[in-house]
C-alpha cells in the first residue's frame, strides 16, 4: 500500500480511535537512576524473543522519565494486577512523587525498584534502543522473572482500566 499511496497517513483522531479499541495489559517500568527511583506506566510492553529472552516497550521521546531510564544499568517491568489501576494512574501522573505512599515497593536484586502486589516482575538489562517515530523502542534482556500472586491482569481499553474475564 505504501507503494501506491506513499504520502497517505491516517489522521490523528482516526488513529487514536482505532488504537483505543485494542485492549492492552498495563505495566510500570521502573529503574534506579543515580540512587533515585524512577518509573512510568506503559501499555506498549511486549515479548520479543524467547532465545535470547527479550521484551520491549516504547517510550515517548518527550518523556521526562526517559533520560533517567536511559542512564540506568537495568530496569524492571512490573506487570500490574487488576486492582492496581490507582498505581497505573500514579505512574502516569506529573508532579507527584510516584514512589511515595501509598505506593508499595522494595529494592530489587539489582537495585531497580520492584512494586509490590503485582502479577509478575521481569528484571532486564538494556539490550537495544532505537528511535522509531516520536518514540524510542527499548529492548531488554530478561535477567530474572518472577510471578507474584495469582490473579487477573489490569487492562486498558477505550481510555479506561478494567479486568479480564475468561470465557466459560
Ligand atoms: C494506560 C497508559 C499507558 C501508557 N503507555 C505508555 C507507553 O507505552 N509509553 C509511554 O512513553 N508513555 C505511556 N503512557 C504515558 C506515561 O505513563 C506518562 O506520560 C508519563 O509517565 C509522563 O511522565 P514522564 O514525563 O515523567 O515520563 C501511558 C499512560 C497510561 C495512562
Amino acid at each position: 500500500m505504501t507503494d501506491t499511496l506513499p504520502d497517505r497517513v491516517v489522521d490523528g483522531d482516526g488513529f487514536r480511535r482505532a488504537l483505543a479499541v485494542h485492549a492492552a495489559g498495563v505495566v510500570v517500568i521502573t529503574a534506579r537512576s543515580e540512587g533515585v527511583p524512577v518509573g512510568l506506566t506503559a501499555t506498549s510492553f511486549s515479548s520479543v524473543s524467547l532465545d535470547p529472552p527479550l521484551v520491549s516497550f516504547y517510550v515517548d521521546r518527550s518523556s521526562t522519565t526517559w533520560p533517567s531510564l536511559r542512564g540506568a544499568g537495568h530496569f524492571a517491568v512490573n506487570v500490574l494486577s487488576s486492582d492496581q489501576a490507582d498505581v497505573a494512574a500514579r505512574f502516569a501522573s506529573k508532579g507527584v512523587d510516584r514512589f511515595a505512599e501509598p505506593t508499595r515497593w522494595r529494592p530489587g536484586p539489582l537495585g531497580a525498584p520492584l512494586l509490590l502486589d503485582v502479577s509478575a516482575h521481569l528484571v532486564c538489562l538494556p539490550y537495544e534502543t532505537r528511535d522509531v517515530g516520536d518514540h524510542v523502542l527499548v529492548v531488554g534482556l530478561v535477567a530474572e522473572a518472577s510471578v507474584g500472586r495469582p490473579g487477573r491482569p489490569l487492562l486498558y481499553h477505550q481510555g479506561r482500566f478494567g479486568r479480564f474475564t475468561a470465557h466459560p
